[in-house]
Parts: C-alpha cells; structure tokens; sequence
C-alpha cells in the first residue's frame, strides 16, 4: 500500500487484481517473470467480453451491412447501427448519425483534414493546434498548411508541459478556421482544459477537433458537456478493437462534408451522365465496407468500461500514478516528467539521467516489463524538454501497486548501454544526430 493510501489521501481501488482474469493476455510469462503490461497508452489488452463480442458476430452474424436484403446481412446492419448507438450514449452525442466509425484516432483526423480542412481553410488562414500534439493529430493540419497555403500556428507548451489557455486564446483571431487539440497528453498525462479551450474558440466562431485518444480511456466524455464541435478517438485504447475508433461531429458540421473516399455505400445512385448523389452522414463518410465486427466490439468494451464504474477506474488511475511518482522518486537518477499527479490520466512519463531511455526500455523489458520508450510520436512535444525521449509508464484497470514495485526494483539495476549495446542501433537510433529524434 502507498503512503498515499495509507496516509488516507487517496481510498484503496477495487480494479487490478480483480479484474485481471477478465485479460487472457496476462497469464503469460516471458522467461520467469509474468507479462507486467506498462504500454496501455499505445494500446490496451482486450477483456474475454470484448473478444467474445468478435467471435460471436463472426460466428453467428457475419455479412456485409446494408447491402444484403436477407436476414443475416439485416441482422449485422442491425447490430452495426446499435454499437453506433452505444457509442452515441457513452459519449452523450445527440443523434447516432453523429457518430462515423473510422479505423482510429489518425485517420478521423486526416478524414476531418481532407474533407472540412480542404472546404475551410484556404492560403492566408490559420489552423491552430498544441505543441503537445501527438503526430496524429499535427501532421495532416501542417500538410493541409502546406498544400493550400496557409499558416500552422502551434501554441507553445510551458515548461511543465502545460497550455496555458490565456496562450491558447492569444493565438485565435479571424484568421482561424479550427483549432485542433489534444484532451490529454500522450507522453506526460497532462490533462488540457478543452472545455475552456473550445469556449474560448467559440467566442471567435472557430470550431474544435478535440483528439481524445489518450482521454478516453481514463475519464467518461460527454462532448455536449464539451461542446466539441469534432472529438476522435480509437477503440484499441479503451480494450476494443484495433482498427475501429470513431469521429464525432455535431449533425450541421458533419452534414456539410464531402465524402472522404468514394465507392460503395456512399451513394444513392450512379449514373454516367448525372451528377454522383451522395448518401447522408454518417454512412457517406464510410465508404466501402467498415470494421462491422470492430464497432460491435468496441460497444462491447464501453460496456465494460461502463461496469466496472467511471468513478473507480479513475481513483484506480489516482492510485497507480501516485504509487509510480513514490516509486521513481526513491531511484536516484530518475526525473518525471511534468506533473503527473495534477490530474491523473494513467501515464507517467520519466528519464534516467544519464542512460538513454531505450535502454531503461530494454532493460525493463528483460524482467518483463513492457513500456514504451522514444519520443512518442510527438516529437515536437519532447523537443520541449531538451530530452531525447522519455520512459512512459502507461496505465490500464488490470495493473497492480505490485507490478510498479517490480519497475521500482528493476530500475534499480539499470546500467547505461545495457540495450544499445546489444542491438542493432540504427533500428532505433539514428546515427544521424540532424535525424536522432525520428523515432
Ligand atoms: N499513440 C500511441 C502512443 O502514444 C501509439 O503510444
């Protein structure tokens, strides 16, 4: 039990080892040592209630949506259009029809980039984003800037690694067509105040992509609370599928788009001498056949989020991040990066003075430890902090206080070159020192 606890600061959590047989995943074993699962911010593990959800609309309800004027197929439309609805519920949109499943967090926003991007924002505008943006979430805002001529402004993060809104609110003005915004940092947990953010856009008329990939997982989303105006995420972070995520718009923002690709689905009818008549959202946004078994999965894993209780994933997360902060702060050498407890969001992140994070990575890994180490795909974002990359502790509902003492052990013995030395470099390290930071 952390002092934390003890101290009566923080109530005990009801999740990790009672949930932990719900994860087939976890019973193995690398060598001697069980799988102790730190990468949750990449990706999460899938319950038994979500892998069931796969096998069975394979095995009792396979066949394409919306095509098929048969039984089977009209029971998977059925079943596709009721995960839409449970996505519209868990997230608090309004109509179903507001929801367009994508394959994840980066193509709904190249999806928004290639359709509202291309309508909106011509040479002389503006588009703004964080400079704590995952890659994901700036590239194709920069490419869009590049392509049509127009400016990529980046609000600048403070040396914490926050935005602070009255920086954020200096960037708006009339040049502005979208802000796009991360809700929580991938790298450093760092949770955004988008709520403020979009009230602040809004004053200006200039509408908000929220990417809520890494807050999903660890907070309940209500984007009418929000008022976002666009919210993405990915299923594979919230223990759904990988390949499913969603793009929320509200209806008269979402209605105005463009198809983003065309083809099947997303037609009324095609004639070769009459104009294409496209179908209403979301479908038109959805062109050919979709993830059908990744959105019922990923209802299926907002189910399960959903039982286990909001308030006790979050005092699990409270838990987990404030029993690593104690843990790291015992190992000489070790300093977190930015400030994890502000609001625990289920990542810490933290560099070894003196010995490159892949080679904490690796070396954690040899006791079984798996996190992941670099630059996150934000590698704007740790130019900030003049590191080469970090070390992310990544947290999920089925990790333990146990499995963060085996880290606080592991580190410990940590030596410098310990990985680099034994592999290949140029697979993870530039040799280029212009390129170092590419990974
Ligand atoms: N976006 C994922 C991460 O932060 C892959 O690790």
């Amino acid at each position: 039990m952390t002092d934390l606890v003890s101290s009566g600061k923080i109530s005990t959590s009801t999740l990790g080892e009672s949930v932990r047989p719900d994860f087939p995943i976890l019973e193995r074993r690398f060598g001697p040592n069980p799988l102790v699962y730190l990468d949750n911010a990449a990706t999460s593990q899938k319950p038994r209630a979500v892998l069931d959800a796969l096998v069975n609309y394979y095995c009792d309800v396979n066949s394409n949506i919306g095509r098929g004027y048969y039984q089977l197929s009209m029971a998977a439309t059925d079943a596709y259009e009721a995960a839409r609805d449970s996505i519209r519920r868990a997230i608090n949109a309004e109509h179903a029809d507001e929801v367009v499943f994508t394959p994840g967090t980066t193509a709904a926003v190249n999806l928004l980039a290639d359709t509202f991007g291309r309508s909106a924002v011509s040479a002389g505008d503006q588009v703004v984003v964080t400079g704590m943006e995952h890659n994901s979430n700036m590239l194709p805002w920069r490419r869009l800037c590049e392509t049509t001529g127009a400016e990529l402004v980046v609000v600048p993060v403070g040396p914490e690694g926050r935005v602070a809104i009255d920086r954020f609110a200096a960037a708006l003005g009339p040049r502005v067509k979208l802000a796009a915004v991360a809700h929580v940092s991938n790298v450093l947990g760092t949770v955004n105040p988008v709520r403020d953010m979009i009230g602040e856009a809004h004053r200006h008329g200039i509408p908000v992509l929220v990417d809520g990939a890494q807050a999903v997982p660890h907070r309940p989303v209500d984007v009418r609370d929000l008022d976002a105006d666009f919210y993405c995420f990915s299923g594979h972070k919230i223990y759904g599928p990988m390949g499913i995520g969603v793009l929320y718009g509200k209806r008269e923002l979402l209605s105005r788009l463009e198809p983003y690709q065309v083809g099947g689905g997303t037609v009324k009818g095609v004639t070769l001498d009459e104009p294409v008549a496209y179908v209403p959202v979301p479908a038109r946004l959805e062109a050919g056949t979709p993830h059908i078994a990744g959105a019922i999965g990923l209802a299926a894993a907002f189910d399960y989020v959903q039982q286990l209780g909001w308030t006790e994933i979050q005092r699990h997360d409270d838990l987990l991040v404030y029993a690593a902060i104690e843990a790291l702060e015992s190992i000489a050498r070790v300093r977190i990066l930015g400030d994890p407890a502000a609001q625990p969001s289920g990542i810490v992140s933290f560099v070894v003075d003196g010995i490159h994070p892949y080679d904490v990575g690796g070396h954690l890994d040899r006791h079984g430890v798996a996190v992941r180490s670099g630059v996150h795909c934000a590698n704007v974002f740790i130019d900030t902090f003049g590191e080469v990359g970090t070390v992310r502790l990544s947290f999920a509902v089925y990790n333990t206080e146990a499995e963060i003492d085996l880290v606080r052990r592991a580190l410990a013995t940590v030596q410098p070159g310990f990985w680099t030395a034994e592999h290949p470099t140029e697979r993870f390290l530039a040799t280029d020192p212009a390129t170092q930071n590419q990974h």
